[in-house]
């Protein structure tokens, strides 16, 4: 391929390293002249029309739609249903009288995904797809599209595309919101440059970050990623890149859910990373880090500045808490990365996996 890997042993790292830039691009992209948001009118108003949203999507773009829903839904007030693609084409959930689609896919050529925009298609509702690829077959096919403008990403494991989905969708949500007259006191433009700064600082800590690569996840056979509300969604992912990589098998889990039943798998030293951010449910997720570890779990908690304890493994640089996912992913995707290279594994081509599944 014409990209290179330059000084970097793998595609994944310089991927993960390229985050802030995307951040910054894609707030070029999306900003006009008045440092307002930039948006397709008719993005625009298929988003207002429409009494809900279904999102559709595989691996780790259906996680970015997880994130997603909970901007469209806090802040522009539009009902979503996340949908895994291959489940959506053969049991197709009871629809709205009025919904839009919209298609998050890195590639824009997932069959999984294309199968129900054929379907929708042909039932005649309004589709928008949020792609990498401009021109792909999911962009073609739908009516509307956004790009997000990540550069090409070769790995297999997916960084860069996520953090750019779950951008792309914050400033959708603000843009439909304003579009209702929905007062928001929360700018995604100003607070996607803090993020880009912030992921600055965590690509500088990978060091901290192989450290607990090395002390959590060398030998381990599996291991637990908890969180709360937005912090579940990204142990998804956290979860989701580990096993790709690495082959630990692993789960994201919500922190109350894990008493529920998995608690049964925490051994003597089980690694359990718990991530933090998010004021509400602070103390709910340090009980849980509490509940596991008193059964042997070697627990690290992710917090984030402001509501970080001694104790904390690693402590994130402040980001507004509608975007923390955008900085958590970051020390997960490099403890994945480190913990697939301390093992030996192919880190860009993890066996059985494919970059991009044509197949349903
Ligand atoms: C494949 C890749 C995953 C990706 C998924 C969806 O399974 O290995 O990394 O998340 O497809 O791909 P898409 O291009 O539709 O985002």
């Amino acid at each position: 391929s014409d990209i290179e890997k330059g000084t970097y042993p793998h595609f994944m790292l310089k991927e993960i390293d390229e985050q802030p830039f995307v951040m910054r691009k894609i707030i070029q992209e999306y900003q006009d002249e008045n440092n307002q948001i930039k948006l397709d009118q008719d993005v625009r108003e298929a988003m207002k029309a429409c009494d809900r949203v279904y999102i559709v999507a595989c691996g780790t773009s259906y996680h970015a739609g997880l994130v997603g829903k909970e901007f469209i839904e806090k802040l522009a007030k539009v009902p979503v249903e996340v949908h895994v693609a291959s489940e959506f084409s053969y049991n197709m959930p009871l629809l709205s009288e009025k919904p839009l689609f919209v298609f998050i896919s890195q590639s824009g050529e997932t069959a999984d995904s294309r199968a129900v925009l054929v379907k929708i298609k042909e039932m005649g509702y309004p589709a928008l797809t949020i792609t990498n690829v401009p021109g792909s077959t999911l962009s073609r096919e739908a009516d509307y599209t956004l790009n997000l403008y990540a550069g090409p990403e070769i790995a297999v494991a997916s960084t860069k595309a996520y953090t750019a989905q779950i951008a792309v969708l914050a400033i959708l949500a603000v843009d439909t919101a304003q579009a209702k007259g929905i007062e928001l006191d929360f700018d995604p433009l100003q607070e996607l440059a803090i993020v880009a700064n912030a992921m600055e600082v965590l690509t500088d800590q990978k060091e901290a970050i192989e450290d607990l690569a090395r002390n959590y996840l060398e030998t381990t056979r599996n291991a637990f990623f908890i969180g709360r509300s937005s912090d579940y969604y990204v142990c998804l992912e956290g979860a989701l890149k580990l096993k790709e990589i690495s082959y630990i098998q692993a789960e994201g889990f919500a922190g109350g859910e894990l008493k529920h039943g998995t608690i049964a798998l925490i051994e003597e030293g089980t690694p359990v990373i718990a991530l933090a951010t998010q004021t509400d449910v602070n103390y709910a997720i340090r009980s849980n880090v509490q509940e596991v570890a008193a059964r042997g779990a070697n627990a690290m908690v992710i917090s984030m500045k402001g509501l970080e304890q001694d104790s904390d493994a690693f402590v994130l640089p402040h980001v507004h808490e509608l975007l923390t996912p955008l900085a958590t992913v970051v020390p997960l995707q490099l403890l994945a990365y480190y913990a697939a290279l301390h093992r030996d594994c192919d880190v860009d081509k993890p066996r059985n996996l494919a970059k991009s599944v044509t197949v349903e």
